[in-house]
């Protein structure tokens, strides 16, 4: 399916509501049936129909014909946040007394969901090193029902081979989910791949402006059904049809603001490997990183997230560097128009040293701002890091 067919016309029946080339928010809980009969049909088509919003909403429903349009699947199913999404695919294919495999350092919420949540439900979890396809298979156990993939990964930006780690998954019979919100969906469709659910946070890239949050799971018809049947209905994260048509608003303009963004982000990294305050970039688009023909081979473009190591062992400039940065904001998230840094050393406690990230690294999201700005920038902060 063409690309602007996706995000200018599919599933826009504009007849319907005035010819408005703007998608109505039907910002409706309830959709009135005429007869029992109606009502009875409803019912039993719970899937397909507008009933009840915390079901199908029109506005939602026209976000996700999209989305599952451009990560080549069936079905999306919407939710409220991009936790919620990750929650319902796993949740949907674990029971007590299974065993899952997860890349290790998976996004923070995604971690607490493998590490606290689910074994208190009798769900064992292995993390692995997804690094290596075979991991998976060494992992896998009788009872191996679940491996999740975050390609690549949070702030380190680990790429496992999905084609790989699908076809072992499928010889296995086990299922697999991936979150692609590093690539967007332009960049990446792990689902061609052989990849069974694929999840993205719409907050970032999707919704591209910093001010929704929302969810999305991909998949075949029957594996969406089954999760809007329980896990949707059941746990109740829908998105609203505000945040799904801001969401529907940000798809119009996602080809646009990923391609400014893979380049600025190109020229802000070539700035950076020349200053002698960087120890290293963590970036899979480099040649030298040991996974570059991998992210050639799976990715279509680079996106804006990387992390540099600065060559200090001083706590003390690391933060005289970030603090010093006027532009790039310091935030969580990413994806939205706003330059930002997420520096390893905010996860240190007061008086501890200890944290998952050693302190020099910062993970950097480039926006949407002229890169000879955020350059300035990043000149100004190194020159009084250095003192
Ligand atoms: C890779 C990744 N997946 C999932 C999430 C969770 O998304 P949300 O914040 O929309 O719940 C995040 C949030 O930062 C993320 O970075």
């Amino acid at each position: 399916m063409d690309l602007s067919y996706i995000l200018n016309e599919l599933g826009e029946d504009r007849a319907a509501y005035f010819n408005a080339v703007t998608p109505p928010i039907i910002q409706s809980s309830n959709f009135a049936c005429r007869t029992v009969e109606e009502m009875r049909y409803m019912l039993q088509h719970e899937t397909e129909v507008n009933l009840y919003s915390r079901g199908n909403n029109p506005t939602v429903s026209m976000l996700e014909e999209k989305l599952a349009a451009l990560e080549g699947t069936e079905q999306a199913i919407a939710f409220g946040s991009g936790m919620a999404a990750v929650a319902a695919a796993v949740l949907s294919q674990v029971k007590a007394g299974d065993h899952v495999v997860c890349v290790k350092k998976p996004y923070i919420g995604a971690n607490k969901l493998m590490r606290h949540f689910l074994p208190r439900f009798g769900v064992e979890v292995t993390l692995i090193d997804g690094t290596n396809a075979q991991n998976f298979a060494q992992a896998s156990k009788e009872n191996t029902v679940l491996y999740y993939l975050e390609s690549p990964n949070s702030f380190t930006f680990e790429l496992q081979d999905l084609a790989q780690v699908a076809s072992i998954a499928k010889a296995k019979n086990i299922v697999t989910v991936v979150d692609n919100s590093f690539a967007s969906p332009l960049y990446q469709n792990p689902a061609a791949l052989g990849i069974d659910l694929v999840v993205h946070s719409a907050t970032k890239y999707i919704g591209g402006h910093s001010d929704v949050l929302g969810g999305v799971v991909c998949g075949t018809r029957e594996r969406i059904h089954q999760i809007f049947k329980m896990e949707y209905m059941a746990l109740g994260a829908v998105l609203s049809p505000h945040d799904a048509w801001l969401l529907l608003r940000g798809l119009r303009t996602l080809p646009i603001r990923m391609e400014r963004v893979a380049q600025t982000t190109r020229q802000v990294v070539a700035y950076l490997q020349q200053r002698e305050e960087v120890a290293e970039i963590i970036w899979p688009f480099l040649p030298q990183h040991p996974q570059y023909a991998l992210a050639q081979k799976q990715l279509r473009n680079n996106t804006g997230q990387f992390t540099i190591k600065l060559k200090t062992d001083d706590l003390k400039q690391v933060e005289t560097f970030c603090d010093s940065l006027q532009h790039f904001l310091m935030a969580a998230s990413w994806g939205g128009h706003e330059s930002l840094i997420y520096p390893a050393a905010a996860t240190y406690k007061e008086g501890s040293y200890k944290s998952a990230l050693p302190f020099t690294l910062i993970r950097f999201y480039i926006g949407l701002e002229d890169s000879e700005y955020l350059i300035k920038d990043l000149g100004q902060a190194f020159a009084k890091m250095v003192g």
